[in-house]
């Protein structure tokens, strides 16, 4: 059993890690536990009942709170603040009771209540054992007449060890340039990690860890996600006493909340964990959650897909794609997905938005007859769609500009050529699910990558129901609203997270979508950084990569395959220009990759030479038998006479025996994990090399 209660302690065990808290003297939720499992319940400390230090700072700014709120002298970052109805400002919460439901899985939950004011806090825990990690979320709920505004909600304090040594790891990205690892010492003051644009945007993704001295394979890392498609925000504190904490939430920027009597709102969940397995560790433990609790369909490999965008731009037409449809196929790809361009008046990206049927020019007959070639190939069909965009230009707009995001005073701002639908909004979610319905019943459509190109701007929803910064909130609910009800309806379509690259890759939307399309920027170097922030909370499985023509002058096509094979491997160059050597050594490449697809998007992965810090790199997939493996080794471009370190292998079973493909006769795993391999590369070079266990013993 998980979870192990007591009148006033409360003790969550997974595999390896264990968190607990209590009630301390004075009656409040106090955390005081998070890290390795101990043998027997009493080793876990009690709840603190710290002194003051001065008049300046009370007991309260001591404790380290389970769910604090913003009341009496406790000047930490609070997970809870707002004015009731007779504007105090002041919660105070106070333990009420316990629960446990067994089903769908174990599940605490803490009720607290405010001393005076009919507000309850229902504080969610859920462990999920096999995986270390622990899923923490919150109800908050209006017992009274009158509404109680919220002006912060987070879903969950992480409370570390007393210490104020810890160093942070996060990720800071652009457009074309997402998931770029940054780490750094936390120090005295509060660190903020959050989205302000509607998504959570390439600008920082929704993550972090936090270690003392962790490396790739060893050290204590804390680290946690928030299953949340929209404004979110991550801040870590360090007291000026030396404890560190981190909370995790919705962004309460411009954030408010009427919290009507009967109406509860619950927060999405905070996904975190522990482990003395270093970055690799951690990640480890996240992409095998999102495998198996998380994605729709986790434990499919993807099929091998080829998207027309960069061959085509929005020029499509039954030819045009049935052209590259043609070569596709015989080059082994099985899904054939047509991009931007298919739909009504849509020839730049300066129309057409909002109405999704395809272009009469374009596709007299509508896209049968296309799917239906692609199907004769021998391919899945997939297509490109924006549903939550509108252009001005567009038939829908023109009956309903009162649907977009604006406040009535103000410009509607564009971002390319766009207006964001209000998704908020229950006739825009009604009409929005309507069409992609009907787009997916009338014709055979197997893949639909989803997009969203733009950040919000003049966030106004003038006829609100409630307070009009509930939009931020809202808008995400409806888009899991539209996208939800499709996916029930159409179970098998496979979708694919998009916003302008990998804008919206997060715990929430992967319960929706299958895979991520992680950046607009395909070029093969650029790709192995991103890749590499991507898999820090991300599985293989999720990341469409493509193999596209940029840098084709000098950049071999093997060395852009490798790459794209390290995900789900993908096409997008401009098949038509491709030489017949090029597909044959495509063709050569995806009969490789179908081999090695389950152990790359179902296995372990080990970054063991970082591309981030590195012009070279290295990766490992081990399947969970541990009887596969296979190995990616990279040199991007170094001064001459370079040679690339040693690679060690990971994830084996050292008492195995094993072959590494071109590197001389059967090893044990021990001896491949502790005096490694060698890999002699030029600069632009790469290899694949298989890894098979010969023999279970030595
Ligand atoms: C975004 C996506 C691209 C492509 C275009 C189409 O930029 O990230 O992959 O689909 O939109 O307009």
């Amino acid at each position: 059993m998980p979870i192990h209660t007591s009148p006033n302690r409360w003790v969550l065990e997974t595999q390896h890690t264990a968190y607990a808290f209590g009630l301390n003297s004075a009656g409040l939720l106090t955390h005081h536990y998070w890290g390795a499992r101990l043998p027997r319940l009493d080793d876990y400390p009690i709840p603190a009942d710290p002194a003051g230090f001065a008049s300046t700072d009370g007991f309260g700014h001591f404790i380290p709170e389970e769910f604090p709120g913003y009341a009496g002298t406790k000047y930490i970052d609070p997970c809870l603040k707002v004015t009731f109805a007779d504007e105090v400002r002041d919660v105070v919460l106070r333990y009420v009771d316990f629960s446990v439901k067994n089903s769908p899985q174990p599940a605490l939950s803490i009720r607290l209540k405010d001393v005076y004011y009919p507000l309850t806090v229902t504080l969610h825990y859920r462990p999920h054992p096999d995986y270390d990690l622990i899923e923490r979320w919150v109800t908050l709920e209006n017992l009274g007449s009158e509404p109680i505004h919220v002006e912060r909600i987070f879903s969950a304090k992480w409370t570390l060890p007393p210490g104020d040594d810890y160093s942070l790891t996060h990720m800071v990205g652009r457009h074309v340039d997402e998931f770029n690892l940054w780490r750094e010492p936390l120090t005295p003051g509060l660190k903020t990690i959050e989205s302000r644009r509607l998504i959570p945007s390439h600008r920082a993704a929704p993550w972090f860890a936090i270690d003392r001295a962790a490396s790739e394979d060893a050290g204590e890392v804390w680290f946690g996600t928030l299953a949340w498609s929209g404004n979110f925000r991550i801040s870590a504190e360090v007291t000026e006493f030396a404890s560190t904490r981190v909370s995790i939430g919705l962004n309460d920027w411009d954030f408010g909340w009427k919290l009507q009597p009967g109406e509860p709102l619950v927060t999405p969940a905070a996904i975190s964990g522990y482990t003395q397995s270093g970055f690799g560790g951690a990640s480890r433990q996240l992409q095998a959650y999102v495998r198996d609790e998380i994605l729709p369909h986790g434990q499919v490999p993807h099929k091998i897909l080829y998207n027309s965008w960069e061959a085509t731009l929005f020029d499509v037409d039954e030819a045009s794609q049935s052209a590259l449809a043609e070569i596709a196929a015989r080059m082994g790809i099985e899904l054939f997905v047509m991009d931007d361009g298919w739909f009504h008046n849509r020839n730049w990206d300066n129309a057409g938005l909002g109405d999704w049927w395809p272009d009469k020019k374009k596709f007299p007959n509508g896209l049968g007859n296309l799917i239906e070639k692609v199907n004769s190939l021998g391919m899945d069909f997939g297509l490109w769609v924006e549903p939550e965009m509108v252009n001005p230009d567009s038939d829908l707009y023109r009956a309903h500009p009162e649907w977009v995001i604006h406040f009535p005073t103000r410009a509607r701002t564009e971002s390319r050529n766009q207006l964001i639908l209000n998704m908020a909004r229950t006739d825009v979610q009604d009409y929005i699910l309507g069409v992609l319905d009907k787009l997916l019943t009338e014709n055979k459509i197997s893949f639909i990558k989803w997009d969203m190109n733009r950040a919000a701007s003049e966030p106004g929803w003038p006829d609100a129901p409630g307070d009009q910064r509930e939009l931020w909130v809202r808008y995400v609910w409806g888009v899991y609203r539209v996208w939800g009800e499709l996916r029930q309806r159409h179970p098998d379509v496979i979708w694919q997270s998009c916003a302008s690259g990998g804008g919206r890759a997060d715990y929430g939307i992967l319960r929706l979508a299958d895979q991520v399309w992680i950046s607009d920027n395909t070029e093969a170097t650029a790709r192995l950084h991103i890749q590499e922030g991507y898999s820090q909370y991300l599985p293989a499985i999720t990341m469409e990569a493509w193999v596209t023509d940029w840098n084709e002058g000098f950049m071999p096509l093997e060395f852009r395959f490798h790459v794209s094979m390290c995900g789900a491997l993908g096409v997008g160059g401009n098949l038509i220009k491709w030489t017949e050597s090029e597909r044959e050594l495509a063709a050569e490449c995806i009969r490789q990759y179908k081999e090695i697809r389950a152990v790359v998007q179902l296995g372990g992965q080990y970054r063991l030479l970082s591309a981030q810090k590195n012009a070279y790199s290295a990766l490992q997939y081990v399947s969970q038998d541990q009887a596969e493996g296979v190995l990616f080794v990279f040199r991007v471009h170094t001064p001459e006479k370079f040679n690339i370190p040693q690679i060690h292998l990971r994830g084996l079973d050292p008492e195995a025996l094993y072959s590494v493909e071109g590197c001389g006769e059967p090893r044990s795993g021990l001896a491949w994990l502790e005096v490694g391999l060698k890999v002699e590369l030029k600069n632009l070079q790469s290899r694949v090399l298989r890894i098979k266990r010969v023999s279970p013993n030595l």
